[in-house]
């Protein structure tokens, strides 16, 4: 059976044909298409946290491909009435796949480890493979070919830097970190990265003038993620010196875009003039997330013998 809890679970092959496959079917619901490729299906969201994008993105796609989205609130008791095991066995008799947001990502690992329902990570602590994979897609459709092109992510070496270094470099992309020391993506992940991706350019450092005048894309995500509230006030300070702002991207090239995972804290890591500005790809970058997943979901199917690859009508 097949999860997705990190991009480590796919080959490089499998990452690029996700993304195919999402854009095939973007393409199709744009021409007009109504094709129930997952029909009778059912997808259960499991989320500890809040969400926008990953909540909706999920119910509004699998909708869109004729399956049915279920958002389990507290009443069904995860992690209060019944043991892990019992639970998502019971859930894997319902459900066809199940999309979950956790603060620990030894939680989804567990869950994953009774291998009875595809899990698909939906933001963990350690990693954001869905959004990761969508930022890909946008991109390419931004400015076609990315092999060689430089991402820069901005700020802190959370759970969406990890996925997005790993992203770019199964796209052929390099990619820079700007931001505190303390706050670098950790040895060991850029190591196991760099064992998956042929030639991985990676550098992460304090310098903003050799960090961002080979930017193609200057990415960033909020100083304080959800759960680290309590670290805010130091936060702020620590990462005061890079914020993205107009000052910041006089340093990168004019062609440059600007990405954001949202939700943005505006004054805070981005400033309204650059996330506003003709530059920034935010809106569509949060609109892929639909189709991404799309893509995501039709694989899994395929991959789990729910649907006949034929039917996706692939060229
Ligand atoms: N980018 C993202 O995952 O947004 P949500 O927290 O709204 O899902
Ligand atoms: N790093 C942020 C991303 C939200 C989509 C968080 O974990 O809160």
């Amino acid at each position: 059976m097949r999860h997705l809890l990190t991009l480590f679970d796919l080959t490089s092959e499998e990452f690029h044909d996700v993304e195919k496959i999402a854009r095939h079917l973007k393409a199709r619901w744009a021409a007009g298409y109504r094709e129930p490729l997952l029909q009778g299906q059912t997808l259960a969201l499991l989320f500890e946290k809040p969400s926008l994008r990953t909540r909706v993105s999920f119910e509004a796609g699998v909708t869109q491909l004729g399956g049915t989205p279920l958002y389990l609130t507290q009443d069904v008791g995860w992690q209060q009435r019944e043991t892990a095991s019992d639970f998502i066995r019971v859930l894997g008799e319902y459900c066809q796949y199940v999309v979950c947001r956790t603060f620990s990502h030894d939680t989804v690992v567990e869950l994953a480890s009774f291998n009875c329902i595809p899990i698909i990570n939906g933001l963990t602590d350690r990693a954001h493979p869905c959004q990761a994979m969508a930022d890909v897609m946008t991109m390419r459709e931004a400015v076609g070919d990315l092999k060689g092109k430089q991402l820069t992510f901005v700020g802190d070496g959370n759970n969406v830097a990890r996925s997005v270094l790993h992203a770019c470099g199964l796209a052929g992309m390099k990619f820079r970190l700007l931001g505190p020391t303390d706050y670098h993506i950790e040895q060991e992940w850029l190591d196991q990265v760099a064992a998956d991706c042929d030639d991985l350019d990676a550098a992460q450092s304090t310098d903003a003038k050799s960090m961002l005048s080979g930017a193609d894309f200057v990415y960033t995500d909020v100083w304080t993620s959800m759960g680290q509230e309590n670290e805010a006030k130091e936060r702020q300070k620590d990462f005061a010196a890079f914020q993205v702002n107009g000052e910041l991207m006089a340093q990168a090239p004019k062609h440059c875009k600007v990405l954001h995972c949202l939700p943005a804290h505006r004054g805070e890591e981005i400033t309204d003039e650059v996330i506003d500005s003709d530059q920034s790809l935010v809106i569509p970058q949060a609109g892929n997330r639909m189709h991404l997943q799309k893509g995501l979901l039709a694989w899994l199917a395929v991959e789990n013998k729910q649907l006949n690859r034929s039917q996706l009508q692939l060229q």
